[in-house]
C-alpha cells in the first residue's frame, strides 16, 4: 500500500503545532469534499448578492424576512457592515443586506443594482469564506428592470468575511463598503458636501418623508418644522461614517422605515433610537467577541483540519 506521510505545520496566532497525516489514494475524497463545500459556499454568497439586484430585492423591501429564501441566513445571524453598523438578528441582517439595496422608483435617479459580480471568492474550510462583490448600479427601469447606461453608472464594492453554520447558512459576517461616499455622490448625482444641498435635503426631503412614514404610534417628530429644527442642529456627516447621530445615518435608515416602521422610525427620530447614535469607534468596530462571539471570528478551526485528515485516512 502506497502511503505518504506528510507533516502539516499549522500556525494560529503564534501557536504552532505539527501533525502527521497519512495521505493515500483517498486524497481524492478530500478534493471531492472541498469541491462540495466550495460550491455550496460560493452559491450561498452569490445568491445573497443576487437578491440585492432589482427587482429581486423588492419583495424583501415589501415583506422583510418572510421573503428571504430559506438557507441563506441562520436565524441567529449577526454581523457588522462598515460603515453602517452592527446587526444582531436575522431580520436586521437581511434588512441591511437587501432592503437597503435601492428601489429605482424610490430614488430620484431611478437607481438600482442591475448585476452582482462576485469578483473574488475563497473558502478554506466549510465554515469560512471571504469575498469581494462589485454591485453594478445605474438607472434601471422600475417596470422592466432594464438598465440604461448613463453618467450615473458606477459600482458599489463590498468586501466580506463569512462564517456558515453546519447547513451552510450564514451565521456571522463582517463586511466593508469601502467607498460609500463616492458611490453615493456618483450614483445620486447629488453633491452632499454643499451646505445648501444639506439644508435642502433635511427640510424638503428627509423631514417630509419621515412625517409621511412615521405616523400614529410610530411618529417621532411633532411636525416637519419640528423635525427640520431638530435635524438642522445635528452634524450632516458623510456617507463614509453612517453609524452616528447625524443626518446621513437618518437618510439611510429612512429607507428601512418602509419595511418595519415600528422598528426603524426611532432610528430617524431625535435620539437615533440606538442606531443613529454616536458610538465609540474604538469599541464598536472591534467588539468581535461580544458581537460575533469570538475574537478570531473567521479562522478555520483546528478541528476542521483534523476532520479532513481523518476523512483522508478513512
Ligand atoms: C445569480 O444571478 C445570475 C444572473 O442572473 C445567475 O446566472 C446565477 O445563476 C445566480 N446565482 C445564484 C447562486 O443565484
Ligand atoms: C452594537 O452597536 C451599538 C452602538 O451602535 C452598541 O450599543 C451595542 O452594544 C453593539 N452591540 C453589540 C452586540 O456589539
Amino acid at each position: 500500500m502506497l502511503t505518504t506521510v506528510i507533516f502539516l505545520i499549522v500556525s494560529f496566532g503564534g501557536l504552532v503545532y505539527s501533525r502527521a497525516a497519512s495521505l493515500s489514494i483517498s486524497a481524492s475524497l478530500k478534493h471531492a469534499s472541498k469541491e462540495a463545500y466550495y460550491e455550496r459556499n460560493l452559491r450561498t454568497v452569490q445568491a445573497i448578492y443576487n437578491l440585492t439586484v432589482y427587482p429581486n430585492n423588492a419583495p424583501i423591501v415589501a415583506q422583510g424576512g418572510p421573503a428571504v429564501p430559506p438557507g441563506l441566513f441562520n436565524p441567529e445571524a449577526k454581523g457588522r457592515v462598515t460603515p453602517l453598523g452592527n446587526f444582531t438578528t436575522f431580520e436586521e441582517s437581511i434588512e441591511y443586506f437587501f432592503a437597503l439595496a435601492p428601489i429605482p422608483s424610490a430614488t430620484p435617479a431611478k437607481t438600482g443594482i442591475y448585476r452582482a459580480d462576485l469578483v473574488s471568492f475563497v473558502t478554506g474550510c466549510p465554515e469560512i469564506a471571504a469575498s469581494v462583490v462589485y454591485l453594478r448600479t445605474g438607472t434601471v427601469d422600475p417596470q422592466t428592470a432594464v438598465h440604461t447606461p448613463g453618467p450615473m453608472d458606477t459600482t458599489l464594492k463590498q468586501v466580506a468575511f463569512w462564517r456558515f453554520d453546519s447547513e451552510g447558512a450564514v451565521l456571522r459576517y463582517d463586511a466593508w463598503i469601502p467607498s460609500l461616499r463616492l458611490w453615493t455622490a456618483i450614483s445620486s448625482g447629488i453633491d452632499y458636501n454643499n451646505p445648501q444641498v444639506q439644508q435642502g435635503t433635511i427640510v424638503t426631503a428627509l423631514c417630509p418623508q419621515i412625517q409621511q412614514r412615521c405616523v400614529g404610534p410610530n411618529q417621532v417628530y411633532a411636525s416637519v418644522e419640528d423635525c427640520s429644527r431638530q435635524l438642522l442642529a445635528k452634524p450632516f456627516g458623510d456617507f463614509d461614517e453612517v453609524w452616528a447621530d447625524n443626518i446621513v445615518c437618518r437618510i439611510i435608515h429612512l429607507i428601512l422605515t418602509g419595511t418595519r416602521p415600528d422598528i426603524h422610525c426611532p432610528h430617524v427620530g431625535p435620539t437615533g433610537g440606538g442606531k443613529c447614535v454616536d458610538n465609540d469607534y474604538s469599541i464598536y468596530y472591534f467588539d468581535d467577541l461580544e458581537l460575533l462571539g469570538s475574537d478570531k471570528p473567521f479562522y478555520c478551526a483546528e478541528d476542521d483540519w483534523a476532520d479532513y485528515l481523518i476523512k483522508d485516512e478513512a
